[in-house]
């Protein structure tokens, strides 16, 4: 598969800090008045590999169809191989140069292993997305601290084992981009949700953590947080007629997010377009974190 850089020749390997902040050279040149060259698509992420974990099905698989569609070449990931290799097939026959990397995002050890055969068989990661979370309600008073546990290591460790193992690479290259998934329990509770809320919080937070450590090499951490999508994981959620009630009531749009709601904005976090922004969390929520 083919790999390597599009848009602007920015900083690579040796390279780092601020020399890695510079607009594309195209929009540069226009603004200031020393190019002539035409502007290039600022979106566009032709050649880029893109890692998104937890991609085999949901919102993952249609963030790396995004970024696959604005020419990144993406890697999917989940635990289930069959499911995996069944989306990698469906989404290559679309025309997105895809791959499998079959991994569980806990495991430091297998983390680092398909981190380095990534690198070594498709290329430099250049775009990390850290998506894959496991559903987990119940009322907080029955939640043992083995669940507590659980939940944070699937939802929160997990984020920082997987963007460690891949920053180590991005920091000596002096640039990357890293997306981590949150939601709107980054910022809000909701009965039986407060261990996953804390997780989601934690992502918050780790984000700008990231940014405050990896800002400087060039890498830019940006969260996402989807309102309620329509996934697996809230199907329970779909097929209460209560719950689906206040879903619409409460989200000024006055419907469910749909998994290509996300489409744009992880091309924009994705891209050069979003070279300046850093340690935010970009709400695709239909409204509901505007709006009490
Ligand atoms: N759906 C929503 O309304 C909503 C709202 C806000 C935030 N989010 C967030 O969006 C993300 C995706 O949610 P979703 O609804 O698409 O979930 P989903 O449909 O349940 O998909 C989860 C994906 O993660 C993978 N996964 C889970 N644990 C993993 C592990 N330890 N290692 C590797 N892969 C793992 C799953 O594959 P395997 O099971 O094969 O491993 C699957 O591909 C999550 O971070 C979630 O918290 C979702």
């Amino acid at each position: 598969m083919s790999t390597g850089s599009a848009g602007r020749p920015g900083p690579r390997q040796g390279e780092s800090g601020g020399e890695s902040q510079q607009p594309p050279v195209g929009l540069a040149g226009l603004l200031h008045g020393t190019s002539g060259e035409c502007a290039r698509n600022l979106f566009d992420l032709t050649g880029r590999v893109a890692l998104v974990t937890g991609s085999s099905r949901g919102i993952g698989l249609a963030l790396a169809v995004g970024l696959g569609s604005a020419g990144a070449v993406v890697a999917l990931n989940g635990r289930n191989r069959r499911t995996l290799n069944a989306a990698v097939a469906k989404i290559t026959r679309a025309g997105i140069a895809a791959r499998a990397a079959c991994f569980d995002v806990t495991r430091p050890a297998q983390v680092d292993a398909a981190v380095d055969r990534i690198e070594r068989e498709v290329g430099p990661i250049e775009i990390l997305v850290n998506n894959a979370a496991v559903a987990f309600r119940m009322p907080l008073q029955d939640v043992t601290l083995d669940r507590w546990h659980s939940v944070l290591e699937s939802n929160l460790t997990s984020v920082f084992i997987v963007s460690q193992a891949v920053a180590k690479r991005m920091i000596p290259r002096g640039h990357g981009k890293i997306i981590n998934i949150c939601s709107v329990q980054s910022e809000l509770a909701r009965p039986t949700v407060a261990a996953a809320a804390a997780a989601k919080g934690g992502v918050k937070m780790l984000t700008r953590g990231m940014c405050a450590d990896w800002a400087r090499f060039g890498i830019q951490v940006n969260g996402l947080g989807p309102g309620y999508v329509r996934t697996d994981l809230t199907q329970p959620l779909q097929d209460d007629p209560a719950f689906d009630v206040w879903v619409r009531g409460r989200t000024p749009a006055g419907r469910w997010g749909e998994r290509e709601d996300l489409m744009g904005s992880i091309v924009f976090l994705g891209s050069h377009a979003s070279d300046f922004v850093n340690g935010q969390v970009l709400f695709v929520d239909g409204g509901m974190m505007a709006v009490v």
